[in-house]
């Protein structure tokens, strides 16, 4: 067993943006490097933990040392979370998008005189409520992201309550903060206890924080 205040737990961390196909040569899909959730993953194994890490079609490489899981679609990545309990906490850092083709294409869509394409949508599964809202196999903590560009704290502080998970890491990604793609994030922790505003910091720096409260959660948590 390997040293660290993670050693001998089991964690989950979903990364990066999902790809749901328009027909086999476009999809859609939300904007995300994956760069947070990689180097959350990384900051986790650095504790000793065992990170099962499910990403999409991320643009910054995998970390080293976890269990990678390979995914294009929300759907995929439900069964590979799925698949992957149980674990002691699980981190929900992919945009996964919204929604999907009601019926994806098997054949390129060709432009046409007879005018523009008619996209049916279908809502995606949220991973991040389905996991909150599990019974037995519900990990300890559950903790989801909140991209917001307007009313960050307000909309965050919702979405923990709509989510049912126990934190939220609100940021703020409008396009003048330079968060989104770069290498730093500001980000503000909620949990039952209230808000609390992190400095603004590289996103390692971010995720090196973060994984020492996982942990010191964890902690708290076995020795009720
Ligand atoms: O509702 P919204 O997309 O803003 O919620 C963001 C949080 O929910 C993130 O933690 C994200 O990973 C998670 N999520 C999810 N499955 C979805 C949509 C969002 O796990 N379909």
């Amino acid at each position: 067993l390997g040293a660290g205040p993670l050693a001998g737990r089991r964690l989950l961390v979903t990364s990066g943006p999902t790809h749901e196909p328009i027909d086999p040569v476009r999809y859609i899909a939300n904007r995300s490097s994956g760069a947070q959730g990689s180097a959350l993953a990384r900051a986790l194994v650095a504790l000793g933990a065992e990170v099962v890490f499910v990403t999409g079609p991320a643009e910054v490489p995998p970390p080293e040392g976890v269990e990678l899981v390979k995914v294009q679609t929300a759907q995929q990545m439900l069964a590979a979370v799925e698949a992957a309990l149980p674990v002691d906490a699980a981190i929900f850092a992919a945009a996964v998008a919204d929604w999907r083709m009601a019926s994806a294409s098997d054949r390129k869509l060709k432009k046409s005189k007879d005018g523009l394409p008619v996209l049916e949508f279908a809502e995606n599964p949220d991973i991040l409520k389905q996991v909150s809202h599990m019974g037995k196999d519900r990990p300890a903590l559950v903790v989801g992201f909140a991209a917001e560009t307007d009313d960050v704290l307000e909309n965050a502080t919702a979405k923990r309550l709509r989510k049912g998970c126990d934190w939220i890491i609100a940021n703020d990604v409008s396009p003048a903060t330079g968060i989104m793609g770069g290498a730093e994030n500001a980000v503000t922790l909620i949990s039952e206890a209230g808000a609390e505003s992190w400095p603004r910091m590289g996103k390692d720096a971010v995720a090196a924080m973060l994984a020492e409260r996982i942990a010191a959660a964890l902690g708290a948590l076995q020795s009720q």
